[in-house]
């Protein structure tokens, strides 16, 4: 994001860049495609750049199903993490051969809307197939020609502030959000759950009640974003640095939750799906739990 920002300032100090500049502009107004499927670019998706990225966790891959290509399913991904290093490797790159793994599944990976307001950095991430969470857009993709499905990162900013290592605390109780989608479209829920993706970075102590905390959490509530404040390693120290730590990431697919088509579902039948749902990402991490999370300090915390 920031090396992105800096070039697009950087072009206003040139003047063979202002023509440029001002078609790119006007197209920032123009462009709609955030909200109407995103506009992946394969090769960009392919640059063995995020082969590099994904193998120096490593990001893996752990399946317990096959997934169908003609369906259209509705992802949850878990813990958000600082910044979602597992699920951009995952969906937004072929860093871990996704569409080997899953042969001929088509997805989009779904972000905040904001994300798209950066100049050159929405660009970048409209080509790895990224669009935005809005009901709208979710709506649209799961109906496009080709069938594809969504990705959700459920728990988003409020979860990232609880990103601390070693511990998964997740905010999905009260998120039904996707829940009501997946059951609007009749499509399969599948749970996604990601060891190691909270223990990539350091967070400073936020406890809940902090005047750090509430800080985060009134700028979350009127930014949107989350502002965790973080760091990680250096190039050649293990101690402090903007780089990630270097931990795997062990991305576990769960089995897919049937949901019956219902454009105004009963919120029992919500919570019916939001129960086997959590049931299954529950079994998913206990599973898992003693091979990708050895270390942990806490078990799997599900709040609201
Ligand atoms: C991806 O596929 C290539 C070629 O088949 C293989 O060499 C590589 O190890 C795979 N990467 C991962 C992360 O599985
Ligand atoms: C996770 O949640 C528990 C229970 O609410 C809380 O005590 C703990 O501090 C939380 N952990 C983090 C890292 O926020």
């Amino acid at each position: 994001m920031p090396v992105t920002f800096l070039l697009f300032l950087a072009m206003f100090l040139f003047p063979v860049c202002w023509p440029f500049l001002a078609l790119y502009i006007l197209w920032l107004f123009y462009d709609r495609a955030p909200a109407n499927g995103g506009r992946p670019i394969q090769w960009v998706r392919h640059l063995r750049f995020w082969k590099h990225i994904a193998s120096y966790f490593p990001v893996t891959i752990v399946k317990e199903e096959e997934l169908d290509p003609n369906t259209r399913y509705v992802f949850g991904y878990h813990p958000h993490g600082i910044i979602s290093h597992g699920a951009l490797m995952n969906f937004g790159t072929e860093g871990t051969n996704f569409s080997k793994v899953f042969k001929g599944l088509k997805l989009r990976l779904l972000t905040l809307e904001t994300n798209f307001r950066i100049p050159l950095y929405r660009d970048l991430l409209l080509a790895l197939g990224l669009a935005s969470v809005s009901l709208q857009s979710c709506t649209h993709i799961l109906n496009m020609k080709t069938p594809t499905s969504i990705v959700i990162v459920v728990g988003g900013a409020a979860e990232a502030l609880e990103a601390h290592a070693r511990t998964n605390n997740l905010t999905l109780r009260k998120r039904k959000g996707f829940i009501k989608v997946a059951i609007r479209n009749g499509a399969p829920l599948v749970p996604v759950f990601s060891f190691g993706e909270n223990d990539l970075y350091n967070q400073f102590a936020n406890p809940k009640g902090s005047r750090v905390r509430r800080f985060q959490e009134v700028f979350c509530k009127y930014v949107g974003v989350s502002p965790p404040v973080f760091y990680g390693r250096g190039i050649f120290n293990y101690d402090f640095g903007i780089l990630p730590h270097r931990k795997q990431v062990a991305t576990v697919f769960g089995k897919a939750i049937k949901t019956e088509k219902n454009l105004s579902p009963s919120e029992e039948y919500i919570n019916e799906i939001q129960e086997k749902y959590i049931e299954e990402l529950q079994r998913i991490y206990d599973k898992y739990k003693n091979v990708y999370a050895a270390d942990r300090s806490t078990e799997l915390i599900i709040k609201e």
